[in-house]
């Protein structure tokens, strides 16, 4: 039987990879896109089915869900947290009354769902290195805060409804093929851009700021093996940590000079570094490994060096 999955923001910079990688391995018409107002690349609307919808209207999102005979959902529409930070409000609208929607559904129709949580759940007061799974978590932006309360409604939906939710902690996830729509890990994307259209990049984090980050094709696999996982090996449905690589913007910027000589890079602090600031240098991602087999497989200089070839060959192609 084809499974019939949906994508709630399958426009977005992990949504439309994902489709392509779950029509990839499983049908192009196992995959309903689902996207908002953001145009779906050609590839994307003519590799399988395509809809729009607004995630707060329940009503829209049950009504695909029945015509598509959806089982599963990967809900990834959210406001990140540069953009959540100029309008908390509509970030809590989104990120908040989106989730409500998709686990309602999800508990109506036995539905299972994966939902991405983030870094961004961590504040300020607690351990920045190795962040452990279970510790204080005090958020300093909206967008954390709304991550933070979906991880308890998750849990909430299972412990109550049954609803079988699973959830993941992303670093910053760096990609090559649709930009991320306003977050504080952005810079770790632009500066490749950047470099292959200007070879300089103006930087809004400081040279010293340290994140965790991941590769795309890493952050796919993630969500895609915890959902294939035995739900009784899942010991928890908040998000798991996932720990990618680690590094800070210096080093980063050194990796690209070494692929773009001369390479300038400019930094130029603003409201995101108290942002950044606030989240982890690295996590501790010891209960993904144990409970689902989860493993990091890209590194930083192979990754690198697939940024360049991919966004060498778009610039040439003309869809840079
Ligand atoms: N990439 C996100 C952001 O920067 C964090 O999950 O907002």
């Amino acid at each position: 039987m084809v499974t019939r999955t949906m994508i709630v923001g399958g426009t977005g910079q992990i949504g439309s990879e994902l489709a392509h990688e779950l029509r990839r391995r499983f049908g192009k018409d196992s995959v309903l896109v689902l996207g908002h107002s953001r145009r779906p690349s050609e590839g994307l609307m003519d590799s399988g089915p395509y809809e729009t919808a607004d995630i707060r209207d329940r009503e829209r999102l049950l009504e695909l869900v029945v015509r598509y005979d959806i089982q599963e959902i990967y809900h990834l529409a959210a406001v990140l947290s540069g953009v959540g930070e100029k309008d908390p409000q509509f970030a809590w609208d989104i990120n908040i009354n989106g989730l409500i929607n998709v686990l309602e559904v999800a508990r109506e129709r036995a539905i299972k769902v994966f939902w991405p949580s983030s870094i961004a759940v961590f504040g300020n007061n607690c351990p920045h290195v190795d962040t452990p799974q279970d510790t204080v978590l005090q958020p300093t932006t909206m967008y954390g805060v709304t991550k933070v309360a979906g991880e308890l409604l998750c849990e909430y939906y299972h412990r109550r409804y049954g609803v079988d939710v699973r959830s993941v902690r992303y670093p910053g996830i760096i990609s090559a093929e649709t930009l991320p729509g306003g977050g504080t890990t952005d810079y770790a994307v632009a500066i490749f851009y950047e470099a292959v259209r200007r070879n300089q990049y103006t930087c809004f984090v400081n040279k010293d700021t340290v994140l965790p980050m991941m590769y795309m094709p890493d952050c796919i696999n993630a969500a895609i093996d915890i959902m294939a996982a035995p739900s009784d090996s899942l010991s928890t449905r908040l998000g798991y940590n996932l720990n990618g690589i680690s590094f800070s913007t210096a080093e980063l910027a050194e990796l690209v000079r070494k692929r773009s000589p001369g390479f300038a890079i400019r930094y130029e602090p603003d409201f995101r570094q108290t942002i950044a600031d606030s989240w982890p240098d690295s996590m501790d991602d010891y209960r993904a490994t144990e409970d689902w087999g989860w493993k990091v497989e890209w590194g930083l200089d192979r990754m690198a060096d697939d940024m360049f070839a991919k966004l060498r060959r778009r610039l040439a192609a003309g869809t840079l």
